[in-house]
């Protein structure tokens, strides 16, 4: 950590005030998180967006929680990010074109369906999703919302995670058999009018990259390794290693796990490097952590303090995340549906 950076960083902060908001993702660096007012997972952070008042909102992140931060406030407020192009590639999974196609195939069928969409997702898919009744989650809320839509008699449509799809569906006792997957690169998803009588869960088959290095193979050896540890993953993990390990959850409730752990215990976590590193450190002196195996996201590793400095200094236009107004209403619908739930 350059001292002079951080002295810069924490001049211009305490010059701005409450006129300034930064908000840090559990994914992000210490030296980043050093300088948020907030630290979150992505439902605590866009509720922190929602709420606030500051002029200006800088988001350590990615380029979806940026959007959703601009969606949720209010015209005059604006957001940016220390590196636009930080972007997550599971949101670049669904695009408005494919999605729109495997809706009017859904709706030739004639059930009922409601979309669910993953935050991780671009604001076109939001405005989609708020426009046909849907509504948002994240990795915190997914059941909750999957509940929501069931018990209207809806039968689910989930974009574009496929694991955590598949996860949140298991958690409320759905047969694997009552779900299925759209293959986007497939015509009509792969599925045939037969293959979706009974689904409930329809999941579209994106998929995230650092989540899908875990194997059964890594908590295997975990278990031989440390026989007495707990393995905890997030949800956006592959089902069949969900099912091994003793529990799952968003960023922040992975740290409440953590925090919950009885002294001198074992923990085992399968989730992006930067915050397993973290919490070792943070809880050496009564916890041992251990990686279920590196994996490192690269676009969160792109906010650091010299871009962070940068945009406070200068403030560049192409540093600010700028929702087309044309998709913030029917977007800012399928975001608040979540954040009412
Ligand atoms: P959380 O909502 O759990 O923080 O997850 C965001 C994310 O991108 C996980 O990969
Ligand atoms: Fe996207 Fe995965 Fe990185 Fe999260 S960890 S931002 S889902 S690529």
């Amino acid at each position: 950590m350059t001292t002079d950076t951080t002295h810069s960083i924490e001049a211009i902060r305490k010059e701005w005030g409450t006129r300034l908001l930064i908000l840090g993702h559990h994914y992000q660096s210490p030296a980043v998180l050093a300088h948020a007012d907030v630290t979150g997972d992505s439902l605590e952070l866009a509720r922190m967006a929602a709420a606030s008042q500051a002029a200006r909102i800088v988001f350590c992140g990615v380029h979806f929680m940026a959007e959703s931060a601009d969606i949720l406030t209010t015209p005059a407020q604006q957001v940016f990010m220390p590196e636009p192009g930080a972007g997550c590639p599971m949101a670049t999974m669904a695009d408005d074109y494919q999605v729109e196609k495997a809706w009017s195939f859904l709706k030739r069928q004639g059930d009922d369906w409601l979309p669910v969409v993953y935050v991780n997702s671009t604001a076109r898919i939001k405005a989609f999703c708020g426009r046909t009744g849907g509504s948002a989650c994240t990795s915190s809320n997914a059941p909750r919302i999957f509940k929501w839509a069931l018990d209207q008699g809806k039968k689910v449509f989930f974009l574009p995670d496929i694991h955590l799809g598949l996860n949140s569906a298991h958690d409320l006792g759905i047969p694997d058999e009552q779900t299925a997957i759209y293959d986007y690169q497939k015509p009509d998803g792969g599925l045939t009018p037969e293959a979706l009588k009974d689904v409930r869960v329809l999941v579209w088959g994106g998929y995230c990259p650092i989540h899908v290095n875990f194997t059964v193979a890594d908590v295997q050896a975990a278990r031989q390794n440390w026989p007495d540890a707990k393995i905890i993953v997030h949800p956006e993990t592959p089902k069949e290693i969900v099912r091994m390990v003793d529990a799952h959850g968003s960023t922040a409730q992975i740290i409440h796990y953590v925090q919950a752990a009885p002294d001198g215990s074992t923990l085992v976590i399968g989730t992006e490097s930067q915050l397993v590193k973290r919490l070792a450190e943070v809880h050496k002196n009564r916890l041992t952590i251990k990686m279920l195996k590196g994996s490192f996201c690269p676009n969160m590793a792109k906010t650091n303090q010299q871009n962070l400095l940068r945009i406070l200094k200068d403030w560049p236009d192409r540093n600010q995340v700028k929702v087309p107004s044309a998709l913030i209403p029917d977007a800012k619908l399928c975001l608040e549906r979540m954040l009412a739930l």
